[in-house]
């Protein structure tokens, strides 16, 4: 990343939007699909999916978020250099979702008031945002006329009833301010990437839910991040930002380890993949093995299919070690608490994460968090940030207050708005943004309603 002249480039702020609709995973939902709700709720860790309703799509939801970031932050629209949008659920073919989203704002702040700003929407499914945050922090360290950069997730996570992705669907936006001199988090200088071809995830044009192949894309999203944090590490200590001592591993220097949230159990299994792949061959791996036993072998099984049970039961016993589940509860746990209310919001996800560490007051200064980004297809994207002095002096979200202020609904009507059957909506706009109608032409009109 390009630096800036004494100036570091970074996330001042960020604003959460999730709907106002939610529908819990265990009770009618779970007796509906046959399911025993612990699954969902400890196996799976989602215990509500947020729900746009019937007036909301990924449009109108950055909206929402940017307009809480520009009034939180007391920003204006000149100020605003580029919107970056990162998103897998676009409300147009060729259109950017960006201009739908100025369009909506200049009904607040008056018609051209972002003729000077900029806008892109970045598709690369659940990676789309952390794409768009390193393109943007490499704006902001090379443009000095003063402007602030935003990038924005929205997506609303959507497979066919029955499917084993049903469970983990939610809703929901998050914006991120980039700006020189960041309150929150200042960017470190080494991006590590894995790309590969991979079927794990996509939507076909015209597809209203995902393809899926379930396990697969577990393995895929493992695999990609592990690959992706070895590049990192490899940036880090080659380029002095990390330098490790006697018995040391990368992860030791990682204050809090966010990672994509398709669900919270997955951060469970990367995070498990992740330190296993960083403790082999330290001192510390004795220890493991002293409680486990050690790794199965290729060799030592008849077939592949053996070994990869044995492998599976391995990675299993590894994230019950004592020592495992320590660093997990101190740098990771904390990170899926306001996923387990919302559920999958694709691209935004890992940011609701870092959302549940200021919620939670967790992030000190000097700190360093690092953000494993995972997108389907598949990529990954892992890079570090130093939380910063004026972080605990950020006016605080209450994410969880608002969440607890949202309308419960029937699995009748969570039916029926994922069937996109409810031309009314449940709840009227209230002081939001809503698409108010589609034309013949299939143009998109919105209003803010009171
Ligand atoms: N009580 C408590 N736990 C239970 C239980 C019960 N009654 N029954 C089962 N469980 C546990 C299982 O033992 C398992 O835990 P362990 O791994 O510790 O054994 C856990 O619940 C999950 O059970 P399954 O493995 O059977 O889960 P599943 O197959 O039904 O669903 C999934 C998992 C395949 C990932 C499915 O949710 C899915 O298809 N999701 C969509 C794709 C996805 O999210 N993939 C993630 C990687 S790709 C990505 O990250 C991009 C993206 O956003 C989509």
């Amino acid at each position: 990343m390009i630096q800036p002249s004494g100036d570091s480039v970074g996330i001042d702020d960020l604003s959460v939007y999730i709907p106002k609709l939610f529908l819990p995973t265990a009770g009618e939902f779970s007796f509906a699909r046959d399911i025993d709700p612990a699954k969902l709720t400890k196996g799976i860790g989602i215990e509500q999916m947020a729900v746009p309703d019937g007036h909301e799509d990924a449009a109108t939801m950055a909206a929402m978020s940017l307009l809480e970031l520009m009034k939180r932050n007391e920003i204006a629209p000149e100020e605003i250099g580029k919107i970056y949008i990162g998103t897998e659920s676009a409300v147009d073919e060729a259109k950017a979702m960006g201009t739908y989203v100025i369009g909506m704002l200049e009904k607040i702040f008056g018609q051209g008031s972002f003729q000077d700003c900029s806008t892109v929407e970045f598709k690369s499914a659940c990676i789309g945002t952390t794409l768009a945050l390193e393109s943007l922090s490499y704006w902001a360290a090379a443009e000095d006329d003063g402007r602030v950069g935003v990038v924005v997730a929205s997506d609303i996570a959507r497979y066919p009833f029955r499917s084993s992705g049903e469970y983990t669907q939610g809703a929901g936006s998050v914006s991120l301010l980039v700006k020189r001199r960041p309150r929150l988090l200042s960017l470190e200088p080494d991006f590590g990437s894995f790309t590969k071809d991979e079927n794990d995830f996509f939507r076909p044009p015209g597809a209203a839910t995902a393809v899926v192949n379930g396990k697969h894309s577990n393995l895929c999203y493992l695999n990609a991040v592990t690959g992706a944090f070895d590049a990192f590490a490899k940036k880090a200590l080659w380029r002095g930002t990390i330098s490790l001592k006697e018995g040391e591993c990368p992860v030791d220097h990682i204050t809090h380890l966010l990672f994509h949230i398709p669900y919270p159990r997955m951060v469970e299994y990367a995070s498990a993949a992740l330190f296993r792949h960083c403790w082999k061959g330290l001192p510390r791996w004795k220890v493991i093995e002293a409680e486990i036993g050690t790794e199965p072998q290729p060799s030592d099984y008849p077939s592949f299919d053996n070994f990869s049970l044995a492998e599976a039961d391995f990675a299993k016993s590894f994230a019950r070690t004592r020592l495992f589940q320590e660093e997990f509860k101190a740098k990771v746990r904390d990170t899926t608490l306001i996923s387990r209310r919302v559920g999958n919001i694709y691209t935004g996800s890992i940011y609701l994460g870092l959302a549940s560490l200021l919620e939670l007051r967790k992030l000190l200064p000097t700190e360093r968090v690092c953000f494993c980004a995972y997108g389907s297809g598949c990529s990954s994207l892992v890079f570090s940030g130093i939380v910063q002095r004026e972080a605990g002096s950020l006016p605080p979200m209450n994410i969880e207050r608002s969440l607890d202020g949202r309308t419960q609904i029937l699995l009748e009507e969570y039916e029926r708005i994922h069937e996109g059957q409810m031309e009314k909506g449940i709840l009227p706009p209230s002081r939001e943004f809503a698409l108010v109608s589609i034309d013949d032409q299939g143009y998109r009109h919105y209003d803010y309603l009171e």
